[in-house]
């Protein structure tokens, strides 16, 4: 796979040019890679304008995902604003106001998001009574509920932060029976393409979907995709890049633009399959040794600490001492990320660690059940209305005005407008959140 945007930019620093544009400091090694860090010179093409290196770069990814692939140097949150963009523009031009059915686990992204474009927002609820970050959806549930709501999309979060995937295949069939669009939220599935079989949600029926790139591929913090389904509106190839001009930065990063290049060239050989056979192997040796997972998506190892006997402040202070670091942990869920960037060493090192791991014989931690609060006010109306910062304590019966959440994981507990209660005060501290930002 060729890489024109790293091409064009190793031409461009080894060509001694005086750099009078942006940035300032004018390819001086300062933090080390200042050389490669461009603004749109002559030849470096324009993200949102893309006709030459850029172009081409995206036609790589489109390949290699095999649907309609846009770079972005911001993240999914970048994504998902566009994603949801293209949906409302989807649901105007068929004469309907956009109502978004979204599962409850959705990232504050989608809640900002939804806020600034005044999109209508109905909620689908888990019923299992799990933690609040994962929400399994069956079949009938989301069919009666889009029946119900006459929602104009379905969006999905999967995988879910802890390592669950729900069954986007079924979903995407119950979507477009109804007429109704899929967005899914894959910003932690970019690798899911590369499994045999593919576990995309692009392949598996999704219209629009964003991946993080930068969470699961060989790509700097930032770098993300969005992807159009070739099966959906023609519109959404076409206004695919002003949705996202329209959201974006007008100074992407040229780093991450190469980043998202030579992944192109560097996913040709990266071997996710034979990984995640490896870790799915190392997976099942350690629960024969008793240790205990949560979640099905193969690069995440997410230990249930609870179901262990022990909290999973017991299991840090463990890998801590072992010169390991996590990605998250709750006082239930321990998530470890894994990669094919890691060598068999490593590997090896780090089931040796979870082999020894002490855990113990606790009463499982008692997770305060999920229960929605009653939403009394628009998503905007709150987030624009005057607030003030309270202790939790101190908010029974004030309405949420800002998403107040940890990041990560950057689920909200309680939607902005919606009133707190004494239950809801019990979960945020049960997640550690101290103060909330209420309506005044
Ligand atoms: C489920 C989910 N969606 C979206 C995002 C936002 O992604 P990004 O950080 O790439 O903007 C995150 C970030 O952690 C996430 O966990």
């Amino acid at each position: 796979m060729e890489t024109p945007i790293v091409d064009f930019v190793e031409k461009y620093a080894a060509s001694g040019t005086m750099r009078l544009h942006m940035p300032g400091h004018k390819g001086v090694t300062y933090l080390g890679p200042e050389k490669w860090d461009l603004t749109e010179v002559t030849g470096a093409d324009s993200l949102y304008e893309a006709d030459g290196v850029i172009a081409k770069s995206e036609e790589n990814a489109s390949k290699l995902f095999g649907c309609h692939t846009f770079y972005s140097t911001e993240g999914s949150s970048h994504c998902i604003r566009a994603m949801l963009t293209l949906a409302a523009q989807y649901a105007v031009r068929q004469g309907k106001n956009p109502v978004i059915a979204a599962a409850r686990n959705a990232h504050k992204t989608f809640l900002c998001a939804a806020a600034m474009l005044d999109l209508q927002v109905r909620w689908l609820y888990p019923q299992d009574g799990e933690s609040y970050l994962s929400c399994r959806l069956t079949e009938e549930q989301v069919d009666a509920f889009l029946a119900e709501t006459g929602a104009t999309a379905l969006y999905l979060t999967s995988p879910d932060y802890l390592g669950n995937m729900a069954d986007v295949a079924v979903l995407s069939e119950v979507c477009h029976k109804r007429g109704c669009l899929l967005l899914v939220d894959n910003a932690h599935g970019a690798h899911l393409r590369f499994l045999k079989p593919s576990l995309h949600p692009m392949d598996l029926g999704a219209d629009l979907c964003c991946d993080s790139a930068h969470k699961t591929l060989p790509v700097l913090t930032g770098g993300a995709y969005l992807h159009i389904s070739s099966h959906g509106p023609v519109f959404f190839a076409q206004q695919a890049k002003n949705a996202l001009a329209l959201h974006g930065s007008t100074s992407p990063s040229y780093l991450i633009l190469q980043s998202l290049d030579l992944a192109n060239r560097l996913l040709e050989t990266w071997n996710v399959a034979e990984f995640a056979e490896k870790v799915s192997a190392m997976r099942r040796r350690l629960e024969e040794k008793g240790l205990i997972f949560y979640g099905n998506e193969p690069m995440k190892l997410t230990l249930d600490g609870a179901a262990m006997g022990c909290g999973t402040d017991v299991l840090c202070w463990q890998l801590e001492e072992k010169g390991i670091e996590w990605e998250f942990a709750d006082p239930d869920y321990l998530v470890l990320m894994l990669s094919p960037a890691m060598t068999d060493g490593e590997l090896a090192r780090l089931e040796s660690v979870l082999e020894q791991l002490q855990t113990g014989n606790e009463e499982p931690a008692r997770l305060p059940a999920f229960a929605p609060c009653r939403q009394v006010m628009s998503l905007r109306q709150a987030m624009l209305a005057p607030a003030e910062t309270l202790p939790v304590e101190q908010c029974v019966g004030r309405v949420l005005a800002q998403p107040s959440v940890g990041c990560p994981p950057a689920v909200p507990i309680v939607i902005c407008g919606e009133m707190i209660d004494a239950h809801a005060v019990k979960l945020l501290r049960y997640y550690g959140v101290e103060t909330c930002t209420v309506v005044l």
